[in-house]
């Protein structure tokens, strides 16, 4: 009788599947093990991970080219100096200027008055890693092993390795799944074909092949209504739940990092140099909304400081033509939604960070906060008022005593109610 059943090959074909799937994944991790093996020698450090070092630590003062930008190009630079050298400088460069080593002393005066800062937090496998990477970009000819050449090797990899470790994620996420799919297919096939009657004779046999159990097992199991119509809806409940998520999250644009029509930086301006922020949003503590800052704010500084830069000469473009610099708005709350920066920064004493995330390092300003009503609502339940020294609040805290122990927040004060966000 079960013989009939066998016709039905799908959970057969679904095994193949998975196991197809685990050999791709096998072969994805074994080639990406390769790949990191191959480049971690190149340059006695990781290029890849000295790449990012270098992009958030070291590329607003320095090329990996011979091409001046704050501080010298460091093309080359690990043939000019010795490793050791180079991380004594890297660590705390005044030190070695004022030993009065000739080769740092001769860099001062060449580049008064900017100095380098200390990176006395960096390890010596930190600074490797990051000459390992201007080795490898700068010299992409260099050094051929086995065939290659390294620069262009490491960079390659560097540059392939993120799409394939996705890849690689998402079939073991896959490969998991369907391995769970096919557990819970077996535990209810032994659950139901003992349900569904007599099975076959040699089903229950122990002396049957294992596999040959297994395969009339499903098979019976794959006619059985019940079974089928679970596994339908289990898969509709996935679909749906994805698709919800999804929905959910549209018009929520955190981590929104637009390229900007000038490479400004924040890290540099406001970290480095210490710029206050209302030097540049001029209106934060009075008004409601911050402001950008115009080109001519830029010029107060721009005008002598840093003339030649490509990218200071957009803003003496800009200025020419008579038209502002095109920024592209990275936070954007709905019209139909009030938000009042004075209100916040001023009265409310909030810091910008608590609602920007720490933008004093951010070489590209990206959305921290998802700017959704329950992130409005949550902070205004929890944050209390800063009532000290404001002669406004003084008769609304003595009310409030007398009705509560808890401390005033923004909720008690109206931060919950509808119109004062919605008009
Ligand atoms: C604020 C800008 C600035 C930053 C950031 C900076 N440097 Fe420098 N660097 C300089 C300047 C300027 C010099 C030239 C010497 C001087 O005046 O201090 C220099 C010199 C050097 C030299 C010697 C170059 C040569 O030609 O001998 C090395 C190596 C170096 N920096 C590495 C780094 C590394 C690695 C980082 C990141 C961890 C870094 N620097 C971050 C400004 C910077
Ligand atoms: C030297 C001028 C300057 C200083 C100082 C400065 N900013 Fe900015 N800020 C800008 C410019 C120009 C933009 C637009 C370009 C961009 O997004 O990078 C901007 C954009 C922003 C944005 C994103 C605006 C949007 O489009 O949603 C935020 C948030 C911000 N700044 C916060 C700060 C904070 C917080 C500080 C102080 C820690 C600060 N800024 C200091 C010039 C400055
Ligand atoms: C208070 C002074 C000040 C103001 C205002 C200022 N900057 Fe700067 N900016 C600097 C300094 C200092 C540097 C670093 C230059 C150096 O180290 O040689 C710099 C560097 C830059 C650089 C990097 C240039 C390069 O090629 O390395 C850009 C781009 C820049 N600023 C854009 C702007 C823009 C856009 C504005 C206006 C929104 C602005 N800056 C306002 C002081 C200022
Ligand atoms: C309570 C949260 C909160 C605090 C604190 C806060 N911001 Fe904002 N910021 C926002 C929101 C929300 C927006 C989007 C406003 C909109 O789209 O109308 C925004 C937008 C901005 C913008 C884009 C221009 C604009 O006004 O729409 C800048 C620039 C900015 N903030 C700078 C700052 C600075 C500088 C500080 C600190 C002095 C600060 N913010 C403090 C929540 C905050
Ligand atoms: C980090 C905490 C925080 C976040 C996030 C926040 N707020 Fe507030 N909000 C405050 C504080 C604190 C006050 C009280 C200021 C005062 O004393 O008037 C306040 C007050 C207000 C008020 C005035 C309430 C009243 O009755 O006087 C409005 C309107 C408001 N917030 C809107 C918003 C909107 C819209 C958002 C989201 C886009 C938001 N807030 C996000 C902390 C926050
Ligand atoms: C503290 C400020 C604040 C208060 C109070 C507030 N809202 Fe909102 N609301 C917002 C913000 C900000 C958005 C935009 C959220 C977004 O873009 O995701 C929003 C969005 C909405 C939306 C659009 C749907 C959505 O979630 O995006 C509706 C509807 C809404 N609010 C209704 C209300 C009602 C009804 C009340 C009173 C019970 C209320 N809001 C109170 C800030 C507030």
């Amino acid at each position: 009788m079960h013989t009939d059943f066998v016709s039905f090959s799908w959970i057969k074909m679904y095994s193949k599947s998975v196991i197809s799937t685990l050999v791709i994944v096998l072969i994805a991790l074994f080639s990406s093990y390769q790949s990191v093996a191959q480049e971690a020698p190149a340059a006695g450090g990781d290029a890849a991970k000295g790449k990012e070092l270098f992009s958030t630590l070291c590329q607003q003062c320095h090329a990996v080219t011979d091409e001046k930008v704050i501080g010298p190009g460091l093309k080359g630079v690990t043939k000019r100096r010795d490793t050791a050298w180079l991380i004594k400088w890297v660590k705390n460069p005044q030190a070695v200027i004022s030993s009065g080593d000739p080769y740092a002393t001769a860099l001062y005066a060449k580049f008064q008055p900017v100095v380098m800062q200390s990176f006395p937090d960096l390890s010596d496998d930190d600074i490797k890693n990051i000459l390992a990477h201007v080795d490898a970009s700068a010299a992409p000819a260099a050094a051929p092993t086995s065939g290659t050449a390294s620069g262009g090797q490491t960079a390659g990899t560097a540059a392939s390795e993120s799409p394939s470790g996705l890849f690689t994620a998402v079939l073991i996420g896959l490969l998991v799944v369907m391995l769970l799919v096919l557990g819970v297919l077996l535990v209810l096939v032994t659950i139901l074909s003992k349900a569904v009657g007599p099975t076959p004779a040699g089903a229950a046999d122990q002396s049957v092949p294992f596999f040959q159990r297994l395969k009339s097992n499903l098979s019976a199991a794959a006619s059985n209504s019940t079974l089928r119509s679970i596994v339908l809806w289990l898969f509709v409940f996935v679909v749906t739940k994805q698709t919800f998520d999804g929905l959910y999250s549209v018009g929520v644009s955190q981590g929104y990092a637009p390229k900007q029509p000038i490479a400004f930086s924040h890290k540099l301006h406001a970290g480095q140099y210490q710029i206050n922020c209302n030097y540049c949003h001029t209106a934060v503590y009075k008004g409601k909304s911050a402001t950008i800052p115009s080109a001519n704010i830029c010029m107060n500084c721009h005008g002598e400081i840093k003339r030649e830069s490509p990218e200071i000469q957009k803003i003496y473009k800009a200025i020419e033509e008579d038209r502002p610099v095109e920024w592209v708005r990275v936070h954007n709350l709905p019209d139909f939604a009030y938000f009042n920066h004075a209100q916040h920064t001023n009265v409310g004493q909030v810091q910008c960070q608590t609602c920007h995330g720490e933008i004093e390092k951010m070489e590209v300003v990206e959305q921290r906060s998802s700017l959704t009503m329950g992130w409005c609502i949550d902070c205004h339940r929890k944050t209390e008022v800063a009532t000290k020294d404001n002669a406004y609040y003084d008769k609304l805290v003595a009310l409030h005593k007398k009705g509560s122990k808890e401390p005033l927040r923004v909720a008690n004060i109206g931060g919950l109610e509808c119109s004062k966000c919605h008009y």
